[in-house]
């Protein structure tokens, strides 16, 4: 492994800087691979008197062609400038201005972090260090600055140019086949949210008008062709400008929003100024091209980006270890954004899912670290799930704990107090500490203990005094640098269920009675006595999982089917079962490892068959309950030598199981929520499709010749994607040659369209047989395929190794190999993207020995490579390290 390790940033060296930058004049000629940019910055020291401090900009990979100061050019001993930055040891001791020029090359630029090509289309990435690829600068979100950009290039090749902000000046340049624009952003703004565009773009245009009554353009520029996809991500823009405004009194602020979407994109999105730049993955959408699922994550994206003008920009992070602060709170406004715009229970099942799968084996593992880290060597690799989606718990946590209408008005102080500032953690906390006079130093913990913390419950009913005695004890595991922990602050919504399905009234025998059945846990253990129970509840803890922990509740199996079909809430009817179907699941797994044979339950698929006929439950939620339990679901229970051939089986045995026994009513529920009208995608519609896909796939987990037909049937008859690759997606996991003949077909069908392709590639990578990595191998070598587009390779290989887990985790070790393999490749081009994909080892220490063996050596594989980039050797350095 490699010994030369850079010191890592910490948080509790942060210093204010020495420099403040007031304004940024920018300048940009645009080349396909000589751009030349003009930087001309207004400095200030931050503090007055004694003498100035160095200055020292940041840079990466930067050519200086000239460099003045106050208008005079500097002698050569008065800077040194590196490719990686610029320093004056003796600058003057008031404000002055630098102008500073620059070279550099946007084809050559592969890590798409800067100012790169996507095809022919100029773009920026700032986030989180990008501009310094871009010209010389203080490259930190606690300097903040207002921008002037314009910008020139060929009208062939650049007919429209766009920056942040309002657009001030436009022309042809005389004489020349060049035209100009310059654009002005008066919001100071931290570098990381620059952002540019150049090329030819069409565009789709709508208004807004804010509830002050002021007019907005809207604008989404997509490559040209491409309109007719825009409605839908323009309409789930209007709708979260709007929510923005009821749900938080936000206002849009500049004249003009823009949206542009470009081929080649690391991420999903991203927030700049008045101009957010965005995958088209997540814009494009029709009935014939995207499905429900992409609806939905495009209206979720729109409006999470659209969120961050004023959680992000408006009010930003001091420094790095701060981004919980916007991605956390933001990802928080976006999940109630949609539950308030669709189904509440259905989206909290969905996030909590999502939570459960990702972040809670991050958690459990060798990459596990704080909602706010304390150090790190490579920030890109920050933006982890812990970051963003645990980080969203807490903020839902301070609500649950406050109360909606405090924790509103945390949030007004938060925006008024901060405005316009780069704020930190403790600064947003201590707005609901002032507006609650709550004490939330405790609460604290949430963001620097990692680690799911785990609560056991034990609830014992006395006859004779006619209470209900409930004990808690909560722990928190070990993770990396934190051997031993704090117990922390946990709210735990509680209800006690009575025979008839209601609730008691909960009156606690002690102390005052919670307000909105909220349990405040504190300690590492503590009791509740609540009085007035006169006969034995069904507990019902952590309803709408009120904190995102481990609860361990010694319940029987008839009281979970009890929760599972008359709790009154929903969260929790859908968790009953699942803990009910995972007992089953990890019991035969283990069976299945030891060769032993997996066991049935009737009483499982009796509940099952209770709620598929309950016709006052919505669909999207039915299809939620009849979904089994995931492959990381059950490893994450196992917890150690998992063996993922025995855990896919045992699933794949209870699907096959519940297609079965249920047969008759899917096939009947199927049948009656066929489509009627024409394809529409209002929430009705799309529950039903939910829940009739949802029916199709357990008919087709039997591997019944009827299913197989019915799936090819619907497959060929679609009108729409959802349908198609639902049917599709169902059939795929089959060895049979309907499977063989849809693929064919599918790519016939969209051959042409590379984001419909994408579909078809992560099909193929998902599928559960050996032949898959052969097969990925293969496709590695089509046409279609190419590993310098980041959204082709999660396609593909991200599909494999993340959504695979049988068959990237073979016994033989070959998954871990072409993925290590694929890492190295692709580092020296993209190591942002090389760096994700070797996070899917995230789990290898929980593997049973054999596999453990495999993918330490995969892993070593990857470490010791020569000249890796700090993003990739800082995963594997800490995927290998023993805690
Ligand atoms: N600010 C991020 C984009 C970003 C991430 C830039 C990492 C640089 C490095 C943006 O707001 C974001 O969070 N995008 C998410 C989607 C969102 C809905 C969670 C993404 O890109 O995946
Ligand atoms: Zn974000």
């Amino acid at each position: 492994m490699r010994t030369e390790e850079a010191r890592p940033v910490r948080l509790a060296d942060y210093r204010p800087p020495d420099w403040q930058v007031d304004t940024v004049d920018l300048d940009i000629a645009l080349d396909p691979t000589a751009t030349r940019v003009r930087a001309k910055l207004n400095l200030r020291p931050s503090a007055d008197g004694g003498p100035p401090a160095p200055l020292t900009l940041d840079g990466e990979g930067l050519v200086l062609r000239s460099i003045a100061l106050d208008g005079t050019a500097l002698s050569p001993e008065q800077y040194v400038a590196t490719a990686d930055r610029l320093t004056i040891a003796q600058p003057p001791q008031g404000p002055f201005a630098l102008e500073i020029e620059t070279v550099l090359d946007p084809s050559a630029n592969t890590e798409l972090s800067g100012l790169y090509r996507s095809g022919t289309i100029y773009c920026t990435q700032c986030e989180a260090e990008g501009f310094r690829r871009i010209t010389y600068f203080l490259d930190r979100p606690d300097v903040m600055a207002v921008y002037t950009t314009r910008i020139e290039a060929t009208k062939a090749q650049a007919p429209v140019l766009l920056a942040n902000g309002n657009l001030i000046a436009a022309g042809d340049i005389a004489g020349t086949d060049c035209h100009f624009a310059v654009w002005h952003d008066p919001f100071p703004k931290p570098s990381y949210l620059f952002a540019m565009v150049g090329g030819n773009l069409a565009c789709v245009e709508g208004r807004f008008r804010t509830m002050s009554g002021r007019d907005v353009t809207l604008r989404i520029y997509v490559e040209p062709g491409k309109e007719s996809r825009c409605g839908h991500a323009m309409a789930s823009l209007k709708r979260a400008m709007r929510w923005d405004e009821t749900e938080f009194g936000r206002e849009y602020d500049l004249d003009i929003f823009m949206i542009v979407a470009v081929s080649d994109f690391n991420m999903g999105a991203m927030e700049n100024k008045g101009l957010n730049i965005f995958n088209d993955k997540y814009v494009l959408a029709s009935a014939e091209t995207a499905t429900d699922a992409d609806f939905d994550r495009i209206e979720a994206i729109v409006a999470h980006e659209y969120f961050h003008n004023w959680t992000g920009n408006r009010i930003t992070c001091r420094d790095w270890f701060q981004l919980c602060l916007k991605e956390g709170l933001t990802v928080f406004r976006d999940q109630e954004f949609t539950a308030d715009l669709r189904s509440r229970a259905v989206e909290r099942i969905s996030d909590v899912r999502a939570l459960r799968a990702h972040q809670f084996d991050e958690d459990a593992g060798p990459l596990a670290h704080p909602v706010r880290p304390a150090q790190y060597h490579e920030i890109n690799n920050f933006y982890t799930t812990t970051v963003y989606e645990k980080g969203a718990e807490v903020v839902r946590m301070l609500k649950t704990l406050l109360g909606a209408q405090k924790f509103r008005a945390g949030m007004d102080l938060y925006f008024t107090r901060h405005d316009g500032r780069a704020a930190t953690v403790e600064e947003f906390v201590q707005c609901f500490a002032d507006v609650s006079s709550a004490d939330l130093a405790q609460f604290m913990l949430w963001y620097s203990q990692a680690g799911t913390p785990e609560v056991v419950a034990t609830g014992s009913h006395d006859a004779a005094r006619k209470s209900y005695r409930l004990d808690l004890v909560q722990t928190v595991p070990a993770s990396p640098d934190q051997p031993s922990k704090e117990p922390m602050v946990i709210p735990l919504a509680i209800g006690l269920v009575g025979a008839d399905g209601r609730d008691l009234p909960l009156k606690l025998s002690e102390g005052a009675t919670p307000d909105r059945a909220v349990l405040t846990l504190s300690k590492p253990a503590q009791s509740f006595v609540f009085a007035d129970i006169a006969a034995p509840p069904v507990l019902s803890l952590n309803r709408g999982f009120s904190a995102p922990i481990k609860l361990v509740v010694n319940q029987s199996a008839d009281e979970l089917r009890f929760l599972a079909t008359r709790d009154g809430d929903a969260f929790n009817r859908w968790q009953a079962f699942q803990t009910l179907a995972t007992q089953l699941l990890v019991e035969n797994a283990k069976a299945l490892r030891t060769g032993g044979t997996a066991r049935t339950e009737s009483r499982l698929t009796d509940a099952l068959r209770a709620v598929l006929a309950d016709g006052t439950l919505e669909p999207a939620f039915v299809a939620l309950m009849l979904t089994v339990p995931g492959e990381a679901d059950i490893a994450r229970e196992i917890g150690r030598d998992v063996d993922p051939a025995a855990v896919f089986a045992a699933r794949a045995g209870l699907r096959a199981r519940v297609g079965g026994d249920l047969g008759a009513e899917l096939l009947e529920r199927y049948g009656s929520l066929a489509q009627t009208g024409p394809y529409a995608v209002d929430a009705a519609s799309v529950g039903r499709r939910s829940l009739r896909n949802t029916c199709l796939d357990l008919l087709v987990a039997t591997g019944h010749r009827d299913s197989i037909c019915l799936a090819a049937r619907q497959y060929h008859a679609a009108d729409n994607m959802t349908d198609r690759m639902a049917a599709l997606s169902a059939l795929s996991l089959c060895d049979v040659p309907e499977r063989g003949e849809a693929l064919e077909d599918f790519y016939g069908r969209y051959r042409g369209d590379p984001l419909i392709i994408d579909k078809w590639f992560s099909l193929q990578a998902v599928i559960p047989e050996p032949g898959t990595l052969d097969r990925i191998k293969a496709l590695t070598r089509h046409g279609a395929f190419s590993f310098a587009n980041p959204n082709r390779v999660r396609a593909l290989i991200h599909a494999f190794a993340l959504g695979n887990h049988k068959e990237f985790n073979r016994p033989d070790g070959a998954g871990y190999d072409f993925v290590a393999d694929t890492v190295l490749a692709l580092d020296g081009k993209n190591p942002q993207l090389a760096a994700r994909l070797l996070s899917a080892f995230k789990s290898w220490r929980v593997l049973e020995p054999a596999r453990r063996q495999r993918a330490h050596a995969s892993l070593m594989h990857v470490a010791i490579a020569y000249s890796l980039s700090p993003d990739v050797s800082d995963i594997a350095r800490r995927a290998l390290s023993e805690n």
